[in-house]
């Protein structure tokens, strides 16, 4: 997606790009990212030269440009404009605007206008469902769409107006922040939870490994600094908000005692559940505190690198975030010895996603990191012992690091006083939907459906999907049921449903999303998720049965028996609760037979009537039953 418009000079753009990668192969998905961004898209020659300079196989250039959305052997044109297509944007109207802007470009959906100027489609939640519905262009997020600010565009793009040159208010996001707690309204400067970790503990083993590049190296007792830190995760109760709600300091303990020399640290920044949006406001507006909790995991594990995994769709962040790594390093606060510890050196660096929501997986990221295709690994191993390139991983997501930023500077006593006695701390929620406001509220865990409801001014609710898609959907006798590992464990998405809505259609579009975003890679998340979207047509187009829901059930089991990854387990969680909390939508659209073909036979051999001239019985296919 080009950033810069004009001219853009494909062999010294490629050459610096290449350079500033260093050639390895691991860069390779930021490099296609990059030539992506400067010259609009991957052509097959770029791709070979690619493959000739890191010295990879074609096949797996080839390969990469193809499992990522927002990577392409041929142009989209100039301009991409992509409508972020999740229920929320559908419900504030995107496919009426999608419509529109089309009109006033004089092109159909999905096809690059005649001169190459400019293409409209759909891409999968940009993450943008409080001020919504949001749209892509060239790779930069606009929220609030409406028909004045698409008049806007339209005319932008004809008079062939660099995106950087647009106005800046059409690019403004805001936080919409409506409840902050012990996270959100954090009194920490930078550097406070590091010193902290540093602080705590003997520090005089920490001296003792001057002059050495590792306390591991140096082959002394663990220094009490880490440790006591790890300590305090762990009495702190700590559990990953990425959505498993993984025991922390088990996690980080396990990684800092497996074997190998160098260990890594990832943060999971690819926030690509439809309905979550609370990682963007923490990345936006918290960015030292998740480095802080980088950092101070990276104490604790004894790792020397680290990586955020920054959704594509956020690339709108990269900027600021660079300039806070930036100064973070001035600081000393990243870098060599850092904050004058010997033997304590970190860095991290930003790799930036394409597209594609299987990379939120663990396993799948670290192979998106890689620069490989983001295809879910076998575990064991995990990445513990075997993360990125084998060596032992931390990954944890934004709210987690942020949390265990807290927990480093406040003690785990202090962190453990807030929530309840099995899920401890707040947890941050993206309310959005049918509600008056809709945004970010940090809750104390225990807090329950009803009460954030009251506080987020919804009325009149059916239903609230929590987590999105791959979490649960509630009706409203369970609104009393608390957010909290223990009854509604949630990465954060908390979408609301009003009475006006048919839930079959939430289901539905939910069910388009995995289909979408499933890798392909297995054969029963491949078939089974494009086997559910399709049975929800068919029910939509008025040919659906009592069969075909149990048909969902029988496809739940073989998923969750034999999918790959967690995409493929989760996918018919949607279809399933709503078709027990709310079956009269379902009910509306069946067929009132016990059976109906998804495909209409007959129908398709109407063309080979018309060519052999025949339409006598002999030439139908019957439907009576035999006798
Ligand atoms: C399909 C899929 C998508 C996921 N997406 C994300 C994501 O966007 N962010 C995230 O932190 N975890 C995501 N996860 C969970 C991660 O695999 C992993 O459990 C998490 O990053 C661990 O961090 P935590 O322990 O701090 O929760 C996803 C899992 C699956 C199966
Ligand atoms: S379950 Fe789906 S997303 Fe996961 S590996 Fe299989 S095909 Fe890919």
């Amino acid at each position: 997606m080009s950033i810069a418009s004009p001219a853009p000079q494909p062999a010294a753009a490629l050459g610096a790009i290449l350079e500033r990668h260093d050639r390895r192969p691991e860069q390779l998905l930021q490099i296609l990212r990059e030539v992506q961004e400067h010259l609009g898209h991957v052509s097959d020659d770029i791709q070979a030269h690619i493959a000739r300079e890191l010295h990879l196989p074609l096949t797996r250039v080839r390969g990469v440009v193809g499992f990522y959305a927002f990577l392409s052997a041929t142009p989209w044109g100039r301009y991409r404009v992509l409508f972020s297509d999740n229920i929320t944007d559908r419900m504030q109207g995107n496919m009426d605007l999608l419509d529109h802007l089309c009109r006033r470009l004089l092109l159909e959906p999905g096809h690059p206008s005649e001169d190459g100027l400019v293409s409209v489609d759909t891409t999968s939640c940009t993450g943008l469902c409080d001020q919504g519905p949001g749209l892509l262009v060239n790779g930069r997020a606009i929220p609030a769409i409406s028909r004045e600010r698409l008049d806007l565009i339209a005319e932008l793009i004809l008079e062939g107006r660099p995106v950087t040159a647009w106005p800046a208010e059409l690019f403004a996001i805001v936080d919409n922040v409506c409840r902050a707690d012990m996270v959100l309204d954090n009194d920490l400067d930078p550097g406070d939870a590091v010193r902290a970790a540093l602080a705590r503990g003997d520090m005089s083993q920490v001296e003792q490994a001057a002059n050495t590049r590792s306390w591991r190296e140096a082959n002394v007792a663990p220094p009490q600094g880490p440790l006591a830190t790890l300590n305090e995760i762990r009495s702190a109760n700590l559990r990953g908000r990425g959505g498993a709600g993984f025991t922390t300091a088990y996690k980080w303990e396990s990684c800092r005692n497996a074997q190998g020399e160098q260990r890594y640290v990832v943060c999971n920044a690819d926030e690509g559940e439809p309905g979550t949006f609370k990682d963007r406001v923490l990345l936006a507006s918290h960015a030292d505190l998740v480095f802080e909790g980088m950092t101070v995991c990276a104490y604790v594990v004894g790792a020397g690198r680290g990586f955020l995994y920054l959704r594509g769709e956020y690339r709108y962040l990269l900027g600021a975030l660079e300039e806070t790594l930036a100064r973070r390093r001035r600081d000393h606060l990243l870098g060599r010895d850092i904050l004058g510890t010997p033997g304590f050196s970190f860095d991290i660096e930003i790799h930036v996603g394409a597209g594609a929501y299987v990379c939120g997986e663990e396993s799948a990221l670290i192979e998106s990191l890689e620069g490989k295709r983001g295809i879910p690994r076998n575990r064991p191993p995990y990445p513990v012992t075997h993360g990125y390139l084998q060596r032992p991983t931390t990954v944890n997501n934004v709210e987690t690091f942020c949390a265990a930023a807290l927990i480093a500077a406040h003690g785990g006593d202090w962190y453990r006083a807030t929530g309840t006695p099995k899920s401890a701390g707040t947890k941050l929620m993206s309310v959005a939907g049918d509600c008056a406001r809709p945004g970010i509220y940090e809750v104390p865990f225990g807090t329950t459906v009803a009460e954030l409801l009251a506080m987020s001014g919804a009325e009149h609710t059916q239903a609230v999907q929590i987590s999105g898609p791959s979490g649960t959907c509630i009706g409203p006798d369970e609104f009393e049921r608390r957010i909290a590992f223990e009854d509604l464990a949630t990465a954060g998405a908390f979408t609301v449903f009003d009475e006006s809505r048919d839930m079959f259609e939430v289901a539905r579009n939910y069910a388009h999303f995995f289909a979408h975003e499933s890798c392909g890679f297995c054969t029963p998340c491949r078939v089974g998720t494009t086997i559910l979207a399709a049975t929800m047509d068919k029910i939509h187009d008025g040919h659906g049965t009592p069969y075909d829901l149990e048909e969902i059930a029988t496809l739940d089991r073989v998923l969750n028996q034999s999918a790959h990854c967690g995409l493929g387990h989760t996918s018919c969680n949607p279809t399933l609760d709503t078709i027990k909390r709310f079956r009269p939508a379902y009910e509306l659209h069946l067929k009132d037979l016990d059976f109906e073909p998804a495909f209409d036979l007959d129908g398709a051999l109407r063309r080979a009537r018309q060519m052999t001239g025949r339409d006598d019985p002999g030439a139908h296919l019957t439907t009576e039953p035999e006798s």
